[in-house]
C-alpha cells in the first residue's frame, strides 16, 4: 500500500511542470468588489464559486510558479525557496483533483472548503519563510545589485499574487462555511460594504500604541480629522477590506511612533501623530502625518524595498513579541495592499521635520478592481535585463586634478 502511495505521488509530482504550463498560458481574471460581493449575496452559489476557483486558483498559481522559476539559481535553490516552491506545487495538486468531481456533490463541495483552509494554513509562513530565502542568498552575494533589482521586482509580484489568492480562499470558506460573523454580522466574507475608515484608524493606532508602550513606555497621541465632499453623508466609508487598511495603518503608525520617539528622545512632549481621512468622488484618502525627524531624500527610494530597514534585525522565533519595527517588510508589503485594489501608498518627507504618508484608495467599489500580475513575455524581459552602463555621467569622489589638464600653449 505504501509502495503504490509512493507511486502515485512520484506521478502526481512529474505532472507537475505540465500542469503549470498548461495553467500559465491563461491570464488570471480581476475581480471587482462588485464581483466578490454578489459571489457573496443572498443568492450567491457556492457551486458557481466553486467552478470558477478550481480554475482560477490554479491559473493564479501556475503564473507566479513560472516566475519562481526564472529566479537566480543560486536564490532558487536556498532551503528556504525550496520550501515555499513544495508548498505551491502541494497547493496546486490538491485544487487539481477537483477538476473532474461534479459541483452538484454536496460532499465534493464540503471536501474543497475543507482542502482550502488547508491550503490557507499550509501558506501561512511564506512571507517569513521567503524573507528568510533573500537574507541567506543576500548574505553570501551582497553586491549584485542586478539581481538585487530583479528580486524586488519578483517579490512585489509574488507578494501580490499572494495577498489575491488568499482573498479568493477567504471569500469563499468565509461565505460557504454555513456561519454568520457573529461580530461583523453585515461583513461578506472579509469585505465590509460599509468601512468605516475613521473606526479602523482607531483600532489601528490603539493597537500600535499598545506596541509603543511596551517598547518606549510611551507613546504619541492621534489627532483624527475626517473630510467629506458629499453632503449627503457625513461618513466616511467605502467598500473594502477592513483588514487590509488595517495592515496598513498599523504599520503607518508603528514607523510613525518609533521616528517620533526616537526624535524627540529628551523632551516631555511628543508631537501628535494627525490623520486627515478625505473622501471624494473618485479616491478616499488617509495622510498619516508625524514630526519625527523625516528620512533624507537620498534614502526616500529605498524604503519600499524589502529588507531596507534602520532597525536593528529581531531572531526570527526566538521573539517573545511581536516587534515595533526590524524586517523592512511593513512598507512594502503595505503598499501591496493600497494598490491590490487599485490604489497606492505614497511617502513624502522632510528630513529634519517629519513624513507624510497617504493611502491612496478608490471611493467607488466599481473602481476597486483586483490588480493582478500575469507572467508573459514583458514580465519574462524584467528578468532577463543584463546590467548596461548607466546614461547619466558617475560624479567622481575624488576633487578632479586640473594640474593634470594639458592647456595647449
Ligand atoms: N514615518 C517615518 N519616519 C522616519 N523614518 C521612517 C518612517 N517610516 C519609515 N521610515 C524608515 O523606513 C524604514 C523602512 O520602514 P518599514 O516599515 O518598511 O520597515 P521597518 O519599520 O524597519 O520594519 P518592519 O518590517 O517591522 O516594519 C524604517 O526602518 C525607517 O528607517
Ligand atoms: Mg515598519
Amino acid at each position: 500500500m505504501k509502495f503504490v502511495r509512493f507511486i502515485m505521488k512520484n506521478a502526481a509530482l512529474a505532472s507537475v511542470p505540465k500542469h503549470i504550463e498548461h495553467f500559465s498560458k491563461f491570464s488570471p481574471s480581476p475581480l471587482s468588489m462588485k464581483q466578490f460581493l454578489d459571489f457573496g449575496s443572498i443568492n450567491a452559489c457556492e457551486k458557481t464559486s466553486f467552478a470558477f476557483l478550481r480554475q482560477e486558483l490554479p491559473v493564479r498559481l501556475s503564473n507566479i510558479m513560472k516566475e519562481i522559476n526564472l529566479l537566480p539559481d543560486r536564490l532558487l535553490t536556498t532551503p528556504s525557496v525550496q520550501t515555499v516552491q513544495s508548498w505551491y506545487i502541494q497547493s496546486l495538486l490538491e485544487i487539481l483533483e477537483f477538476l473532474d468531481k461534479s459541483p452538484d456533490d454536496h460532499k465534493v463541495l464540503g471536501e474543497f472548503v475543507d482542502t482550502l483552509v488547508s491550503i490557507r494554513n499550509r501558506h501561512n509562513e511564506v512571507v517569513p519563510t521567503m524573507a528568510q530565502g533573500i537574507i541567506e542568498y543576500k548574505e553570501a552575494f551582497s553586491h549584485d545589485t542586478l539581481t538585487n533589482l530583479n528580486t524586488e521586482y519578483f517579490l512585489d509580484r509574488f507578494y501580490m499574487s499572494r495577498i489575491s489568492i488568499r482573498m479568493l480562499i477567504n471569500q469563499h470558506t468565509l461565505i460557504f462555511d454555513g456561519t454568520l460573523n457573529p461580530i461583523h454580522p453585515t461583513t461578506i466574507g472579509c469585505i465590509d460594504p460599509h468601512c468605516d475608515v475613521g473606526d479602523v484608524v482607531q483600532d489601528a493606532f490603539h493597537s500600535a500604541k499598545m506596541l509603543c508602550e511596551q517598547y518606549y513606555l510611551r507613546s504619541p497621541d492621534l489627532i483624527l480629522q475626517e473630510m467629506c465632499s458629499k453632503e449627503k453623508n457625513h461618513l466616511t466609508s467605502i467598500v473594502y477590506v477592513p483588514s487590509h487598511l488595517y495592515h496598513m495603518l498599523f504599520e503607518l503608525f508603528k514607523n510613525a511612533m518609533r521616528a517620533t520617539i526616537e526624535t524627540h528622545d529628551d523632551s516631555n512632549n511628543l508631537p501628535p501623530i494627525k490623520v486627515l481621512v478625505s473622501l471624494g468622488d473618485e479616491d478616499l484618502s488617509i495622510k498619516v502625518s508625524d514630526k519625527g525627524g523625516g528620512v533624507p531624500f537620498r534614502k526616500m527610494e529605498n524604503l519600499f524595498s524589502y529588507m531596507y530597514s534602520t532597525a536593528p534585525t529581531p531572531q526570527i522565533g526566538e521573539r517573545t513579541r511581536p516587534p515595533l519595527a526590524g524586517f523592512g517588510y511593513g512598507l512594502p508589503i503595505s503598499r501591496l495592499y493600497a494598490k491590490y485594489f487599485q490604489g497606492d501608498l505614497q511617502l513624502y518627507s522632510m528630513e529634519g521635520h517629519g513624513t507624510e504618508a497617504v493611502i491612496y484608495l478608490k471611493a467607488l467599489s466599481t473602481d476597486s478592481i483586483e490588480r493582478l500580475p500575469v507572467y508573459n513575455k514583458t514580465a519574462l524581459k524584467n528578468y532577463k535585463v543584463s546590467q548596461e552602463a548607466d546614461d547619466w555621467c558617475i560624479p567622481s569622489k575624488e576633487p578632479l586634478d586640473l594640474s593634470r589638464v594639458k592647456v595647449p600653449k
